[in-house]
Parts: C-alpha cells; sequence; structure tokens
C-alpha cells in the first residue's frame, strides 16, 4: 500500500474511536444531500467508495429496498468496524461493508447501478485512475457517479499554505487536494476524462459552522463563515 494510503488508513482508524464518530455535522449534511442527488429506487445496486461509518450507506439501504443492496468499502478497519455496527443498529439486511483499498479494488464492469462517493475524492492517491475505475463498474447507460467534493482552498489559511509550499519547492510535499476537483470547472473536466456523459456539478454553501459545538462558538465569538461544496452527478453513458 502506498504511504499516503497508509497515513489516510490510520489517521481514520484513530477517528473511528471517538465517541462521537457517527454524529459528525458536517460529514452528515453531505451525505444527505448527496442521497438526494442520488435519487436512488427501490431494486437499485449501490456501491459506497469510502463508507466511512455508514451515513450514505445506511439511508441509501432503506432507499432501495426491496430488491436493491449496498456495499461498502473502506480502507479503515476501524471505519468498517463501527459502520457494521450501524448497519446492524438499524437491523438492515441488504447492506454489507468491506475492508478494503477502493483504489485496488475490482468489481465486474457493470456491476453497479449507482456509485456514491461522499468526502472520498480527495483521499484518492490518483483521483483520475479512481474515477475511471468507478465509471467501469456502472451500468451503462443507466449507471451513475453522484459524488461531493469542497472547493479550493477549503479555507484561506489553507490557500496561504498551500501556494507557501509552492513558491518554496514543496508542492510535491504539500499539494492541495482540492486543486482539481475543488472547483466546477476541475470537477467536470474529471469526470469527462474519466469517460462520464450528462455531467451536473452544482455548487451549495457550506456552513463551517456546523462544524463547531456551541459552546466552542460561544467561546471564540466566531463569526458564520461558509465553504463551497460540489455535488457532482455523473452518467456512465
Ligand atoms: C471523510 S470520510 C467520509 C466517509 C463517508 N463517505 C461519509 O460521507 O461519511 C473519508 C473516508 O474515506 C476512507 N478512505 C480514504 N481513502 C480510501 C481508499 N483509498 N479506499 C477506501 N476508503 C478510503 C477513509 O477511511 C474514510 O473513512
Amino acid at each position: 500500500m502506498a504511504q499516503a494510503s497508509v497515513l489516510v488508513r490510520q489517521s481514520f482508524d484513530a477517528l473511528s474511536h471517538l465517541p462521537d464518530v457517527s454524529s459528525d455535522p458536517v460529514s452528515e449534511q453531505l451525505a444527505r444531500r448527496t442521497l438526494e442527488f442520488a435519487q436512488l429506487r427501490v431494486g437499485e445496486q449501490v456501491l459506497d467508495v469510502a463508507t466511512g461509518v455508514g451515513l450514505v450507506l445506511v439511508p441509501a439501504a432503506r432507499a432501495v429496498y426491496p430488491g436493491g443492496s449496498v456495499q461498502g468499502l473502506d480502507i479503515s478497519q476501524g471505519m468498517v468496524e463501527q459502520a457494521r455496527r450501524n448497519v446492524a443498529a438499524a437491523g438492515l439486511t441488504n447492506a454489507s461493508v468491506a475492508v478494503g483499498d477502493v483504489e485496488a479494488a475490482s468489481f465486474p464492469a457493470g456491476r453497479f447501478d449507482v456509485v456514491t462517493a461522499s468526502a472520498a475524492l480527495p483521499y484518492m492517491a490518483d483521483a483520475a485512475a479512481a474515477l475511471a475505475r468507478w465509471r467501469g463498474w456502472l451500468r451503462a447507460p443507466s449507471g451513475r457517479l453522484v459524488l461531493n467534493c469542497f472547493t479550493s482552498p477549503y479555507d484561506p489559511e489553507c490557500g496561504l499554505f498551500y501556494r507557501l509550499a509552492a513558491k518554496h519547492g514543496l508542492a510535491h510535499m504539500f499539494a492541495d487536494p482540492l486543486a482539481q476537483c475543488g472547483s466546477r470547472e476541475g470537477l467536470t473536466q474529471m469526470l469527462r476524462r474519466a469517460g462520464f456523459k450528462g455531467l451536473q456539478a452544482f455548487r451549495e454553501e457550506f456552513l463551517r459552522e456546523a462544524e463547531r459545538s456551541a459552546a466552542e462558538r460561544l467561546r471564540d465569538g466566531s463569526v458564520h463563515n461558509s465553504v463551497g461544496v460540489l455535488y457532482g452527478v455523473a452518467h456512465a453513458v
């Protein structure tokens, strides 16, 4: 496994032990909107890449029941264990989760009606190759990919950091993971290059205040600010 993937796995393994890992308001909002864009139908076969604790997987399994099922894949054992607990707690029989690197996974061509990827693309070491693989797993022409990605830069400090790193010749170590997918044009271009058609990219504002507890906000007197989120829907024609 590449060094970057090992670091991603280790950091999400560590996060998976936090008591509130299944109720992160940022991830919940991204997952909810992703599902709204996905418009899942009863009977559909869904692959949820980089499943995390199952915030997309669990409601998706309810939406496609009966007849449909959802398969989740995540590189972090800790996240997968948490997702399995959430699947069991929801009493679902049509959802399963496996540990695995989605960049190395293989599924038969045309196996799924829908691939969902919420807060997943920026973690891919080779996002362009990952998109092309996901397209191959989708049934044509009806298969669709539904994903989201924050806009770049995530905040001004991040933007400054990546610019300084580039200026000092450190772009290879500290490259903005949102550089390409974090704009409507960039995301659309990536999806087109991966062979998708019928592309739609929607930009929404996302209140970052949701990331902070009310107590934190009161303490530092922070004002509301927001970051953009792009939702992409693409067809595997
Ligand atoms: C920000 S979380 C999003 C989780 C989930 N999709 C959600 O919306 O709640 C990113 C997840 O991607 C997983 N991940 C990162 N790289 C991965 C890879 N190459 N293969 C599978 N999972 C990966 C991490 O372990 C983590 O659970």
